[in-house]
């Protein structure tokens, strides 16, 4: 049998080689501030695992599109998600100097530069969407609430405001697992959901199944993050180990213990496994990539 990680591994490297063709493309433009677009270019393009852009890949898969229709929306929220990392590491935030085994984007250029291209890629973001090649006017529609949803207060923006409002605090256990579901899985979700949009005639149920795998990753995914935080190594990581602790931050481990964590990660995993059930091997790049969320050591 094929080693789910290392089916993921592959599935990853070919999602990535797409994908970061299409975001070259997308940022190759006219600048008005050539300093800007460099800073929105080194954060996009200077490395990230793109498991958000491949769980939309997979997710078109798994209803039965080939996943070119999934392309831009899976660029979309991976512009997203590398604005949210600038903005996640200012002075103001997490103040790391340290993203993707190179400076983070304040310290390569400057703090009003970092704001600024983070800005300019959430603009591109929803901009890309608006005109996706290959979706119905409709479908981009629905695609842009979900994104935006999913970016804004009730979603990434919101649980990294609670995040930041935690420092220092013991949350309970629920609030935990509203932040983390706010802060990191509502653009795991959003991910998911949109690679399952791109079929025009998606039964409920499914849409369902894969939402309720997505929020289970999504979780998952925040918990390993925090894990990676005590155990990963730097150099591996390539983002400063410790940084919560550090900081305060309220995180699973630190409510949990590592092995109280461990067990949780476990049980996020089975609950998104159990809920593409209703799957066949269609689904099977979603499994993958479930595996590899909770055993990456980066
Ligand atoms: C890190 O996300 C930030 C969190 C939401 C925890 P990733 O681990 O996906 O970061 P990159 O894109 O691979 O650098
Ligand atoms: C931030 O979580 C998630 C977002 C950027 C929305 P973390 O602060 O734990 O992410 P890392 O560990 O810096 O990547
Ligand atoms: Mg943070
Ligand atoms: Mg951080
Ligand atoms: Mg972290």
């Amino acid at each position: 049998m094929t080693n789910p990680n290392q089916s993921a591994v592959d599935f990853l490297d070919t999602c990535r080689a797409r994908v970061d063709v299409e975001l070259e493309r997308c940022l190759d433009r006219p600048a008005a501030s050539t300093r800007l677009l460099d800073a929105m270019r080194y954060s996009v393009l200077g490395g990230g695992k793109r498991i958000r852009p491949a769980l939309c890949l997979a997710a078109a898969r798994a209803v039965g599109q080939s996943g070119e229709e999934a392309l831009t929306p899976a660029c979309a929220v991976e512009l997203i998600h590398a604005y949210s990392l600038i903005h996640d590491d200012l002075p103001a935030m997490d103040d790391d100097d340290l993203r993707r085994g190179r400076a983070t984007t304040h310290i390569a250029f400057d703090e009003a530069t970092a704001i600024l291209a983070g800005d300019a890629l959430q603009a591109l973001a929803f901009g890309l969407l608006a005109e996706a090649p290959g979706l119905a006017p409709a479908t981009r529609l629905a695609m842009v609430q979900e994104l935006s949803g999913a970016s804004g207060q009730s979603g990434m923006v919101g649980g990294q405001a609670i995040d930041l409002e935690s420092v220092g605090k013991t949350l309970s256990l629920n609030q935990l697992e509203t932040m983390h579901r706010q802060k990191t899985g509502a653009l795991i979700e959003a991910s998911v959901r949109m690679g399952a949009l791109t079929a025009p005639d998606i039964r409920p149920q499914d849409l369902g199944a894969l939402t309720r795998y997505a929020e289970a990753l999504g979780l998952a995914f925040q918990v390993q993050d925090d894990l990676l935080d005590i155990e990963g190594d730097t150099s591996v990581i390539g983002k400063p180990r410790g940084s919560d602790a550090a900081r305060s931050k309220p995180t699973y481990p630190s409510l949990l213990g590592i092995d109280g964590a461990r067990e949780h990660l476990s049980a996020l995993l089975s609950c998104a496994l159990e809920s593409l059930e209703g799957f066949g091997s269609e689904a099977q790049s979603l499994r993958a990539m479930a595996d590899y969320v909770v055993a990456r050591t980066h």
